[in-house]
């Protein structure tokens, strides 16, 4: 066994300093929506500087953030496997429309490797990769007129930039809201909120190639390759919780602590029991 941090040091950097300058900008992009209607949260003056200024400073971190997910092979975690995709989409949307109102077993338990699930991915994706850069190009855009294009649907001037400013501008405001009600819902202690702070360290098989010799059967769901679960959408917990202040494994195992799962073909932590990898930790609520 190996301990790794479910978020590496230079992520959890990155994060909150990526969150602060959002809120930065948030502030004071309201302020200048609302400069002409009476009383913004800040003055217009000091409203461009902070806006301009977190700008400069959030493009410089997330150039970061992306030449370090290059370098890490990370940014593969944020790419589905579009096998099956739909199913496990519809499945983890029900399970945060409905399950958890329920107390539902969560669906997905995260592991350093496999942080995200479906749903995270594709929101991860949309809004890290193709919303946050046309974010900060209308941004840049209006910073430099002249730079924009002459005419974009019909419309003239940076006028359409300002339009698709707004309108991102908005739809991050929306992420927002959404990503930190899930962090505060998020009950695991190594993929929640707190583990965003501290890093969140587990343990995880030291060298695969050996649990491949051991398991061959349950190597798929550890790799996080087998998705074609009985139960659609169920996504296998291959870690061990590196706590022993969390409660042991009960006698029967898996399917004893959580007896709706039990038999259920795909269940991770059976196999990965099964495998050499022992859970001790609580579930992971998977959020955006
Ligand atoms: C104060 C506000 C915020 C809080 C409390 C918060 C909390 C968290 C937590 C607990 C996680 C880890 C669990 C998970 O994977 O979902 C996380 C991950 C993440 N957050 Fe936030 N977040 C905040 C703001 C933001 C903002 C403003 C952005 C981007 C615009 C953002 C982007 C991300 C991304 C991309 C990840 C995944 C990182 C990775 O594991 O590779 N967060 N956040």
């Amino acid at each position: 066994m190996a301990v790794r941090a479910m978020f590496p040091l230079w992520l959890r950097v990155w994060h909150w300093l990526n969150a602060a300058l959002f809120l930065a900008l948030a502030a004071s992009g309201f302020s200048l929506h609302l400069a002409g209607a009476g009383a913004p949260p800040l003055a217009f003056r000091p409203a461009v500087v902070l806006h301009n200024t977190a700008a400069a400073l959030i493009l410089a971190s997330y150039a970061f953030y992306l030449a370090m997910l290059g370098r890490t092979g990370d940014w593969r975690q944020y790419v589905p496997r579009l096998r099956g995709v739909r199913g496990r989409l519809a499945a983890q949307v029900r399970y945060y429309l409905v399950g958890i109102f329920q107390g539902e077993e969560h669906l997905f338990t995260a592991a350093p490797d496999r942080r995200f699930n479906p749903l995270q991915q594709i929101t991860y994706l949309l809004y890290m990769f193709v919303f946050f850069p046309l974010l900060a190009a209308t941004g840049v855009f209006l910073l430099f007129p002249g730079a924009a294009p002459e005419r974009v649907a019909d419309m003239g001037g940076v006028w359409p930039m300002a339009v698709a400013h707004t309108l991102l501008a908005f739809a991050f405001l929306v992420f927002l809201i959404v990503h930190v009600y899930l962090a505060l819902t998020a009950s695991e202690s190594h993929a929640g909120l707190g583990a965003m702070l501290h890093g969140g360290c587990v343990s995880v098989p030291a060298a695969r190639p050996a649990l491949a010799a051991q398991a061959p059967a349950s190597q798929g769901e550890v790799d996080g390759k087998n998705d074609t679960d009985a139960r659609p959408g169920v996504i296998p917990a291959p870690v061990a919780e590196a706590s022993d202040t969390l409660a042991p494994e009960p006698p029967g195992g898996d399917g004893a602590r959580h007896p709706g799962r039990a038999g259920v073909a795909g269940d991770g932590r059976a196999d990965a029991a099964r495998a050499g990898v022992v859970h001790r930790g609580p579930e992971r609520a998977s959020h955006l």
